[in-house]
Formats: structure tokens, C-alpha cells, sequence
């Protein structure tokens, strides 16, 4: 039904009435209008259908977020089991609940830095903002209230919030939505393959990007900047894995300004780059963490914000003359959504899913970088179960296509046709499975998308 005009669906149809009813975030209103939208029926697994019955291999875990497939019942049982027991509770004014504090417990042992408390939020978005503002409330408790600047990257995906989507460095996210905010500043996306100049080195490239970075700090004053924001492996930016030595090299220029690292964890926190976090993959080390999306793998909404306990100490000593910490959400520990996400951790564990991510991973990445052979293809990237490949015009000069040609959302149109999701971020191909993929899977996704890239090299060409 996807080809028909919005006007010739059943005025009854599911897609009649969600072009009559709904507001789709992050979606070309236009061409939706022109298309139609897709309606998901169920799903199992790796495997979605849609309301015509067809099947597709997710390719995209979601929105990067189902680690643990669809329709798994130990997590329905989580829900139901909770909700019986107390179905809502809070965390102001110091109630709690028991799934909230065994959770909490448990993500701080997972963490790779000395973590101190826990807080709770529902999403990626709302937890960086709670990071922009723990910043900003620490640095005044502690009396330096010029220290209030956070650095974040061109490319980086941080949310869609008015904060958060500040530090996001997509055009689209800030463009007529009077964004960012002042205090953001952005320093570059590190990507060889497109940021590189003629002749340089890796090696070479990192330094170059540490001193940017460097000369950003002293132009805009290192007693002015609270902390940077980044992901181990940017994902909306286009999969984005960044040179050996980058986070090292950057750890390094901000520990010598006493500017913390805010790990944005949402997309590769627990074991989406073979191992827990990316940031043990990549070599970042963390002042405070953010995490969402696979905390729950998608089934409730949930995120957290991990500080370690030294940012903690001066909030509790102002909240001595000033009262309330007065930031949190009503939903902050829903006991359904943390019963959920352990129930999710403790299933990652028992499955020993990292371990099979980090074996999995091996014929997914040799899989994908097989495709830089392709005459389509400038880069196959990835790292673990996350990878893309780019499309460009011309492979020796790494010419991209025009945006408005639309060749990313061609290609992945033609791996929805032949039963794989995957997601174009312009014209790169956005691969992440579900954790549990297998390697027949894998072969499946591969066997599909090589199919769709076939497809869409000949439509290029013609
Ligand atoms: C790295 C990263 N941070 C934050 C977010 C925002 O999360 P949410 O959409 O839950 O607000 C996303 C969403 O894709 C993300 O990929």
C-alpha cells in the first residue's frame, strides 16, 4: 500500500487516519504525506511484520534500542508482575521503591568509573538535560558559577529537548527551532574518512582535532567550561567511529582543564560495541554517564544518570540552606520501568549477551567491510554490532551525492522492499541488530541489504 497516494487509502484504514490524526516526529511531513505511512502489526525476535502481513528483518534494533528483540516474555512478566504489586511510586521528597534502588545498585557496579548515585529519568533527551543541569547546579554549589559552558560535536546526537537538543550538531535539529542555546559550543566530529585532510595521517588527524579542541577551550576561557558531552561511537551522526587514540588524546587536554567528561552512553551502553560500555571500547573515560534505550531494550521507557560521588557531596551541603534539590520528573523511578530494566540487565547477564555481542560481532564486521568493495560504497565503519556503510558518487575523490537525489533513502526503501530495516542517515546505512541477532541472521540482513545496494547502484546508474 506504500505506493498509494494518501487520498486512496480506505478512509477507515489505519493509514487514513494517522495522516488525518498524528504529528510524526523526526519524519519529512511532506513526503509522508505523499507515501503513506507503515504501520507496524507485531513482532518476535528479529523479525517485524506490518499490517499487510510482510516480514522484515530489523535491522535497526528500533531506534538502536531493542537489545533483547521483540516479544520477549520474561520482561512482559517483569511488567505485569510489577505493575500488580505497586503499579506507580515515586522518588520525591525521599520515597522510593525497591525496584528503583536495586537498580540503581546494580548500574553502578556495571559502571567503568568510581560511580556515587543514580538518577532516574525517561529518555535519552531528558537525561542529558539533567546533565547540563547537575553541571550547572554543582558548579554554583561549589562557587564556581563562571564554569558553565559544555562542549559537545558537530555530528553528535544528544536529544531534541531545548537543552539537549542544543548539544545535539545536526543542522536539521537546530534550524528553525531557535537552537542552540547559548553556552553550547561544538568542536569537530572525528571522521577520518570525511574530515581528513589530503595526505594526513590518523595519527596525524587526532592531533590536529585534539588542538582544535585545545584552542577552543583557551579562545573561550577554561574557567568558563563546565564539561564535554560526547559518544564513543556517534550513531545519528552516521555511525561514526572514531580514530584509535581520539579519547585519550581528548581525556587528556580535558583533564588539564579541569573539564569533565559526560558519556553519552544512550545508543552504546550495554554491550553494543562487544563490550558493557563504549566508552571500555574506545577508550574514554567518564566523569558521569547517560543511559537509555537497551537499559529497558525498549520494552518501558527509562534512563538514568550516573555521577560519581565527589558531584553529589556539595549538592546535598547546599540543599542544607537552600531546601529542596528541586529537579525530577513524576515518572522519575517508575517502579514498572525499573523492574523492567533489571529484569533486562539480569537478563544480559544470564545470557552472557556481551560476551556473545563480542563473538557475534566478528562476521557482522567482516560482513560489513566487505561491502567497501562495492562501486556504491566510500566507507563500510562499525565497530561491534553498529556499523554503516556510505554511499558516495565517486570513490576516488570521495564525491557525495547531491542530498536532494535522496540515494540513502533509496536504498534503504529497497531493503524495505526486500524485507530488511535499516536506517539511511543521509546517505550512510545505519546498521544495529538486536543483541541477540545470530549469525545465520547475519548472513539473512547481509544477503538483503547486498540485494538492495545491487538495486540501488542500478537505479544510480540509470
Ligand atoms: C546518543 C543518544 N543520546 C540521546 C538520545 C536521545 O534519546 P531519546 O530519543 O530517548 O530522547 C539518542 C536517541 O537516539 C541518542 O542516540
Amino acid at each position: 500500500m506504500a505506493h498509494l497516494l494518501h487520498n486512496e487509502y480506505p478512509a477507515d484504514s489505519l493509514e487514513a487516519k494517522d495522516l488525518q490524526h498524528l504529528l510524526h516526529p523526526t519524519t519529512n511531513l511532506q513526503l509522508l504525506a505523499a507515501t503513506g505511512p507503515k504501520v507496524h502489526a507485531r513482532a518476535k525476535g528479529v523479525y517485524m511484520w506490518d499490517n499487510q502481513g510482510r516480514q522484515y528483518l530489523e535491522g535497526m534494533a528500533g531506534l538502536w534500542c531493542t537489545a533483547l528483540g521483540y516479544g520477549e516474555e520474561e520482561l512482559v512478566e517483569a511488567a505485569a508482575t510489577q505493575m500488580r504489586t505497586l503499579s506507580y511510586s515515586q522518588l520525591f521528597g525521599g520515597k522510593t521503591n525497591e525496584p528503583s534502588i536495586l537498580l540503581a545498585e546494580k548500574l553502578k557496579a556495571m559502571m567503568p568509573f568510581d560511580a556515587g548515585r543514580v538518577f532516574f529519568g525517561l529518555s535519552g533527551s531528558d537525561a542529558n538535560d539533567t546533565q547540563i543541569k547537575l553541571m550547572w547546579y554543582y558548579h554554583n554549589a561549589i562557587g564556581q558559577k563562571d564554569r558553565k559552558k559544555i562542549i559537545s560535536r558537530m555530528r553528535g546526537y544528544h536529544g531534541v529537548t531545548v537543552a539537549s537538543g542544543s548539544l545535539t550538531g545536526l543542522p536539521y535539529f537546530h534550524s528553525h527551532f531557535d537552537l542552540p542555546i547559548p553556552g553550547i559550543l561544538h568542536t569537530d566530529a572525528p571522521h577520518y574518512y570525511r574530515g581528513a585532510q589530503s595526505g594526513e595521517s590518523e595519527a596525524e588527524y587526532v592531533r590536529r582535532l585534539v588542538n582544535n579542541l585545545e584552542s577552543l577551550i583557551l579562545k573561550e576561557g577554561p574557567e568558563t567550561i563546565a564539561a564535554m558531552i560526547a559518544e564513543p561511537v556517534m550513531g545519528a551522526g552516521g555511525v561514526v567511529v572514531p580514530p584509535a587514540g581520539y579519547f585519550e588524546a581528548m581525556g587528556e587536554v580535558l583533564k588539564r582543564y579541569g573539564i569533565m567528561l559526560i558519556d553519552d552512553e544512550v545508543i552504546c551502553g550495554f554491550g553494543r560495541t562487544g563490550k558493557p560500555f563504549g566508552a571500555e571500547t574506545l577508550g574514554m573515560k567518564p566523569t558521569t554517564m547517560s543511559v537509555a534505550k537497551a537499559l529497558s531494550s525498549a520494552y518501558l521507557p527509562i534512563s538514568a544518570v550516573i555521577i560519581p560521588e565527589f558531584l553529589y557531596e556539595p549538592m546535598v551541603e547546599l540543599s542544607g540552606t537552600m531546601g529542596t534539590f528541586a529537579h525530577g520528573f513524576t515518572y522519575s523511578g517508575h517502579p514498572v520501568c525499573a523492574a523492567v530494566a533489571l529484569r533486562t540487565l539480569e537478563l544480559f547477564e544470564e545470557r552472557q549477551l556481551f560476551a556473545h555481542v563480542e563473538r557475534i560481532s566478528k562476521p557482522f564486521q567482516a560482513r560489513l567491510k566487505a561491502f567497501a568493495e562495492h562501486p556504491l560504497v566510500g566507507e563500510a565503519r562499525g565497530v561491534g554490532l553498529i556499523g554503516a556503510v556510505e554511499l558516495v558518487q565517486d570513490k576516488a575523490t570521495r564525491k557525495a551525492f547531491p542530498g536532494k537525489q535522496g540515494v540513502g533513502a533509496y536504498c534503504a526503501a529497497r531493503a524495505e522492499a526486500n524485507g530488511l530495516i535499516v536506517r539511511n542517515l543521509g546517505d550512510s546505512l545505519a546498521f544495529c541488530p538486536p543483541l541477540i541477532i545470530t549469525e545465520d541472521q547475519i548472513d539473512e540482513l547481509f544477503i538483503k541489504f547486498e540485494k538492495a545496494l545491487n538495486e540501488t547502484w542500478s537505479w544510480v546508474r540509470s
